[in-house]
């Protein structure tokens, strides 16, 4: 008969903490970390890389201040656990510009004073990133639908939405919302 997983006698002992290896392209760079096991992808950048431009709001996946692109694709890393996505490529808002060089959604966020203090607007801006990739979004109702998962508490949505609508190729290019 087979032991129940209950009585199956662990080889941890209470209170020991399990850290796994993993490793990360980051903005470019390798990095690898000897994290805890449940620790969070927006931890491991903010307290192991010190990458605090990804921010932390909600924590629990309903704001998207903490987005950042993994592998190619806009995730909420505060949902994300780092040993799920070890060996991922990672770009932070830290990671856009070009040297001086600002990203054009860096620079457009700027020209369309597209944010009051600021607190949302690095994952606003790595979402918007990520969006145009994807290339789904072709008018401004498209833009707001796909960057709704990203709040702004200071309401700039107006601002924002011109921003990403002058980076990006959209029918209604020169409507504004
Ligand atoms: S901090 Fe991750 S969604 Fe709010
Ligand atoms: S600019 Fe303040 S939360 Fe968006």
């Amino acid at each position: 008969m087979n032991t129940p997983i209950a009585d199956t006698p662990l080889d941890v002992a209470p209170g020991d903490v399990q850290r796994v290896s993993v490793s990360f392209d980051i903005n470019g760079k390798k990095h690898h970390f000897d994290v805890e096991a449940w620790t969070s992808l927006l931890d491991l950048l903010r307290e192991h890389c010190h990458l605090s431009g990804t921010k932390k709001g909600c924590d629990h996946g309903q704001c998207g201040a903490c987005t950042a692109i993994v592998s190619g694709q806009r995730i909420n890393t505060c949902l994300a656990l780092a040993v799920v996505y070890d060996g991922a490529s990672i770009t932070t808002i830290e990671g856009l510009a070009n040297g001086e060089a600002l990203h054009p959604v860096q620079q457009a966020f700027i020209d369309h004073d597209a944010f009051q203090c600021g607190y949302c607007t690095p994952g606003q801006i790595c979402s918007a990133v990520a969006m145009l990739e994807e290339g789904h979004a072709k008018t401004a109702a498209d833009v707001r639908e796909l960057m709704s998962g990203n709040l702004c508490r200071c309401g700039a949505y107006t601002s924002i939405v011109a921003a990403i609508l002058d980076v990006g190729e959209f029918a209604d290019k020169g409507a504004r919302s």
